[in-house]
């Protein structure tokens, strides 16, 4: 499956969202998950992010592991979204911090 990373965390741009075929992106109040049991890891979300925030899961970046469990853990939570919103109002800024993992609420 693929997996939304640490990028996102405050900016949820959501152009991802509208182009899944099978709607499995969920969103929390800050960020998004992608539920690993509906994605067909088409990989056309990948490219619609603009920070670049969406990975396959067998090519993540040793440091954003963690958020295998945290796709997985709050898709199950979190309500389904299927069409793009405005990115959070602070989005702009956020897209250029590196290390939001703290900034996530769950
Ligand atoms: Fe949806 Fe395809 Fe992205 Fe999986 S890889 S979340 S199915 S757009
Ligand atoms: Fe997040 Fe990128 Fe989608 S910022 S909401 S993964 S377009």
């Amino acid at each position: 499956a693929f997996v939304v990373t640490e990028a996102c965390v405050r900016c949820k741009y959501t152009d991802c969202v509208s182009v899944c075929p099978v709607d499995c992106f969920h969103e929390g109040p800050n960020f998004l998950v992608i539920d690993p049991d509906g994605c067909i890891d088409c990989g056309v979300c990948v490219p619609e992010c603009p920070i670049g925030a969406i990975y396959d899961a067998s090519e993540l970046p040793p440091d954003q592991m963690e958020f295998v469990e945290i796709n997985a853990r709050l898709a199950a939570e979190w309500p389904v979204i299927a069409e793009a919103r405005e990115p959070l109002p602070e989005a702009e800024t956020w897209a250029e911090v590196k290390s939001k993992r703290q900034y996530l609420e769950e």
